[in-house]
């Protein structure tokens, strides 16, 4: 089978996947896709509406309808529903709550897989969540699955969070780092899992331009492999 020309990052919360994707993306020249941001999107669209996020028929019927859009602009990524801007809305605490409920639903999952095939069949691109490897693009060229210590993917989300100017309690931010990473990795359609031919890298000691140049250094290894076998 001929590999697709993608790179898949998953992993859990806090891991840094979407700081790294970017930066690949952007030495790479390819297009960065979020697919978390797709699954917050839908469920901010239903709390604002006032679905009921446990009526799964109309959750699925909600994904089916709206239009979510990926805009990455200036080293941002903007996200838009139906033609709104909800780049900042969708990364409340909120909303990083409730995902995981939609994110269960398997006509959900179904709807959101085919969108990210979609955005992701011409290839060049760096898309990151936590079944790209292992259901979305299970021949991507490319699998990472990127891990840090629970202690560390709370520090540096404590870090942001006071960035940020936010009131913040680290001991908190821990507990509810491993319950979406119970969540995820025992949800019952498509888990959290490393890909068998996912390359692993643990960032707990590694900063995050260390664990891009990994990542580029990977790629760009078997880019000269690949030409030397050609010739
Ligand atoms: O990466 P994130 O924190 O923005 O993801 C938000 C939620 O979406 C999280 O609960 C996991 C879920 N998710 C998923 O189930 N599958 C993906 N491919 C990406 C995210």
């Amino acid at each position: 089978m001929k590999k697709k020309n993608v790179i898949a990052i998953d992993g859990p919360a806090g891991a840094g996947k979407s700081t790294i994707a970017k930066i690949v993306a952007k030495k790479l020249g390819y297009i960065y896709i979020d697919t978390g941001a797709m699954y917050r999107a839908l469920t901010w669209k239903a709390l604002d509406e006032k679905t009921d996020l446990a009526d799964i028929d109309a959750i699925v019927a909600l994904a089916r309808k709206t239009d979510v859009e990926l805009k990455n602009s200036g080293g941002k990524l903007l996200v838009f529903v139906d033609g709104r801007d909800v780049s900042s809305e969708i990364r409340k605490e909120n909303i990083s709550k409730h995902t995981n409920e939609t994110a269960s639903m398997g006509g959900v999952r179904n709807i959101l897989r085919q969108k990210q095939q979609e955005m992701g069949a011409r290839g060049g691109v760096v898309m990151e969540g936590r079944d790209i490897g292992t259901c979305v693009f299970p021949d991507a060229k490319y699998k990472f699955y990127l891990d840090a210590s629970i202690d560390e993917r709370a520090r540096r989300r404590y870090n942001q969070l006071l960035k940020k100017g936010e009131k913040v309690n680290l001991a908190r931010i821990k507990t509810a780092i491993a319950e979406r990473d119970y969540k995820d990795k025992n949800r019952g359609i498509n888990p959290l899992r490393c890909a068998d031919d996912a390359e692993v890298i643990d960032s707990t000691h590694l900063s995050l331009k260390e664990v891009a140049k990994v990542i580029l250094d990977y790629v760009g290894l078997d880019y000269v492999r690949n030409k030397k076998r050609q010739r």
